[in-house]
């Protein structure tokens, strides 16, 4: 049988949801893959085996998915100790570093994801890459709306080697600018050049006035579950 790439990402999120246990604070992951770990986790609660589960919505969407399926939650402010967090990712590489935030919830992801102990990827073998934004594929990076271009500029600027160019995420007919759940702009940057040194990346795009957070997850993953044609991959730290 040839499978869609939607039940791919629900074999991997399945597979994820195995590892929660009744009891956890749960990171609550966005996006069409988390989205099916979300609704298992509500199932499991429903038929009663899984019970006192704290969810950390990573979103406003999955805030309103998880309130829906009756999952308790709750926030960083409240439980800072997060035991497992299960989300998507746009690209994973061999070293289990990640792009996200394709679905713009970059900000949220990463400090829930931050602050966990353990957090599982989940991800069809289509978003397997060797080299992080070599896909020709964007690199969101969450900007204040303030004087946007010019952030978007130094951001163009500070890859030029990679011939990076920086493009406004928008939304819409009228190409408005598209709104994250904290109010800020996402700004994509797409390569057609390695970018090199991943760490040395994102320092110095965290380092520009104006950003907020990017999208590179590096070093976070604990383990990456990989749904594909011919079976699941477990891939660990
Ligand atoms: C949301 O901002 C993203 O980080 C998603 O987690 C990521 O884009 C994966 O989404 P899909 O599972 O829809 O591909």
């Amino acid at each position: 049988v040839i499978l869609t790439q939607d039940e791919l990402k629900k074999i991997a999120a399945y597979k994820a949801v195995e590892y929660v246990e009744s009891g956890m604070v749960l990171g609550l992951g966005t996006g069409s893959t988390a989205k099916h770990a979300v609704d298992r986790i509500g199932e499991l609660l429903r038929q009663g085996k899984l019970h006192n589960i704290v969810g950390i919505p990573t979103s406003t969407k999955t805030h309103e998915q998880a309130l829906a399926l009756g999952i308790p939650l709750s926030d960083l402010d409240t439980h800072p100790h997060v035991d497992l967090a299960i989300d998507g990712a746009d690209e994973v590489d061999p070293f289990l570093n990640l792009v996200k935030g394709r679905g713009g919830s970059l900000l949220r992801e990463k400090m829930v994801e931050g602050a966990c102990r353990k957090f599982i990827v989940i991800v069809d073998e289509s978003k397997l890459v060797k080299h992080l934004g070599g896909s020709g594929l964007a690199m969101p990076v969450e900007i204040v709306p303030y004087c946007w271009k010019f952030t978007a500029q130094r951001l163009q600027r500070l890859f030029k080697e990679s011939g990076c160019v920086a493009k406004l995420r928008t939304s819409g007919e009228n190409g408005e600018p598209s709104v994250t759940d904290n109010r800020n702009y996402v700004v994509d940057l797409y390569f057609n050049k390695d970018i090199g040194d991943l760490k040395a990346a994102s320092d110095e795009i965290l380092r520009l006035p104006g950003v907020v957070e990017h999208g590179m997850f590096l070093d976070m993953a604990t383990t990456v579950i990989v749904a594909g044609e011919l079976g699941i991959t477990v891939k660990n730290k």
